[in-house]
């Protein structure tokens, strides 16, 4: 990977289901539909946000939309063709440019699980990541409860490396799974490590980071 290079995908990017496309602040309302949700925040770093918290994300994540720097992400929205309201949405996020490391988050509204559009999104920010943005390892991160989600990243293909130690009373820890390059592989995808780490389980971007 470059110093150069800029990730700046043209948008909309449609597959078959639905158009990923970047957040506008236009879409408050559906956004909020599932941030305000505190099943939807349960496994997340935050809590159901209020309306001013939705606001204030979302307009982060509005500017989300090219990726240079570490911690640079990708934030779009999944709307499906049918309805053309947001029902979610997918991260891309650059952890580390001089180790090509990504992660790649989701979030859907709970009305709208259940038919494979996150791990549908899911797979063209992986094809963003590994192709484009020439990443090495992309990884997925979900508190140890977060059976969907861990079964989204297990179907992309990651596997579950590490499973980090809470840090506060009551959690369990989460899980990390990574997927290395599946294409062009590189000569070190053998090197996959398996780290069990303390101290994780804080505040931190991660899969459900909203802004
Ligand atoms: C994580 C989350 C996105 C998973 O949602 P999901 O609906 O299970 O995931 P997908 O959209 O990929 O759908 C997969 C499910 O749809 C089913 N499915 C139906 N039609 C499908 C299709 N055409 N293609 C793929 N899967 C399909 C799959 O069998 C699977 O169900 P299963 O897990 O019971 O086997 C959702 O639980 C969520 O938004 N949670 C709150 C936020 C969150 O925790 N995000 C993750 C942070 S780490």
């Amino acid at each position: 990977m470059s110093s150069q290079t800029i990730l700046r995908p043209s948008t909309p990017i449609d597959t078959t289901r639905f158009r990923l496309r970047p957040l506008t602040m236009a879409d408050f309302d559906d956004v909020h539909a599932y941030y305000c949700r505190a099943d939807v925040a349960r496994y997340l770093y935050w809590n159901a946000c209020t309306p001013e918290e939705t606001r204030a994300y979302l307009a982060r994540n509005v500017a989300r939309t090219a990726i240079e720097n570490d911690d640079d992400g990708l934030v779009y929205a999944v709307v499906p063709h049918d309805t053309g309201r947001v029902v979610g949405q997918v991260t891309l996020r650059l952890a580390s440019r001089e180790h090509r490391q990504g992660e790649v988050g989701f979030i859907l509204h709970p009305d709208h699980h259940g038919r494979g559009y996150a791990t549908e999104a899911a797979t063209v920010m992986l094809d963003l990541g590994f192709g484009e943005l020439g990443l090495h390892r992309i990884e997925g991160r979900c508190d140890a409860r977060n059976t969907g989600s861990a079964r989204v990243l297990e179907r992309l293909g990651m596997r579950r490396e590490a499973h980090l130690r809470a840090k506060r009373a009551g959690h369990l820890g989460r899980v990390e799974l990574r997927q290395p390059r599946l294409r062009n592989l590189l000569p070190d995808r053998g090197q996959l490590r398996v780290e069990v780490r303390p101290g994780a389980g804080g505040r931190s971007s991660s899969c459900g980071w909203p802004g």
